[in-house]
């Protein structure tokens, strides 16, 4: 039996501005399940950004509903939110965002190292999640010692290390040459079949968003098309 994993209800995100509101997301609704990798696609600014932050509960929707993971997230807390984050789920950025002072190992430890301090049990997964994206050689290594492949693959064993069930990813592949983007496809993919893990990702490539089992186009924050079933 399918688990929904994210129920969104017409959700509506508006900025105030001098000019007028403008809604960055208006009327969206939808429904994800575990284990489906879903491509959120659409022109810039089209609101792909402002529904991935709300989903992560990085930004509150102005109204509408939202489930994510069986919890009700206007409900809850800031603090709850970040907990539900923390334990739940995995963020990949375009930029990678990694600390260039610190190693590889470190910045994957990063998200957890409030909790587990630098134990060797935290060391001991963030090394499972480096082997996981094959960059155990690098564990020393600083983030400007990398290329652009693998600063990002870095992102995703950053990303790994809760073990979530929902990983977002904002344009994950948007700065990569298409070598290093189909490594990172191919262990997002990995992750939703192998792990019934499920994951969202923004992007402008086509033949990225043809890849996901799911394609959720937008445009001016409102569904264009929602189309099923590719290849996962
Ligand atoms: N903090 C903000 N204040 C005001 N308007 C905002 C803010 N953030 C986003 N917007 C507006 O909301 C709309 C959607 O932005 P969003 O970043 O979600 O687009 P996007 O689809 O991710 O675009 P891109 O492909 O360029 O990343 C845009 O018109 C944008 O200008
Ligand atoms: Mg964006």
């Amino acid at each position: 039996m399918s688990q929904t994993v994210i129920q969104a209800e017409n959700l509506r995100r508006v900025y105030p501005r001098a000019d007028g509101d403008i809604a960055a997301l208006a009327e969206v609704t939808l429904a994800v399940q575990a284990g489906e990798t879903v491509a959120i696609t659409g022109p810039s600014g089209s609101g792909k950004s402002t529904l991935l932050s709300l989903i992560a509960g990085l930004d509150r929707p102005s109204s509408g509903e939202l489930v994510v993971l069986g919890k009700r997230l206007g409900d809850l807390s800031e603090d709850d939110l970040a907990d539900l984050r923390r334990r739940h789920m995995g963020f990949v950025f375009q930029n990678y965002h990694l600390i260039p002072t610190l190693t590889v190992w470190e910045n994957v430890m990063l998200p957890l190292l409030p909790q587990l301090g630098n134990s060797l049990n935290l060391r001991g997964r963030a090394l499972h999640c480096i082997e996981h994206v094959g960059l155990e050689k690098r564990i020393r290594h600083l983030p400007g010692e990398l290329s652009g492949g693998e600063q990002q693959r870095v992102g995703l064993a950053r990303a790994l290390i809760n073990d979530p069930a929902l990983i977002l990813a904002d344009e994950p592949t948007g700065n990569l040459d298409a070598e290093s983007a189909e490594a990172i496809l191919a262990l997002l993919f990995n992750l939703a079949a192998g792990h019934s893990r499920t994951v969202l990702l923004t992007t402008h490539d086509r033949r990225v968003a043809e890849r996901c089992s799911r394609e959720v186009r937008l445009r001016d924050g409102r569904l264009a098309a929602n189309r099923q079933g590719a290849t996962a």
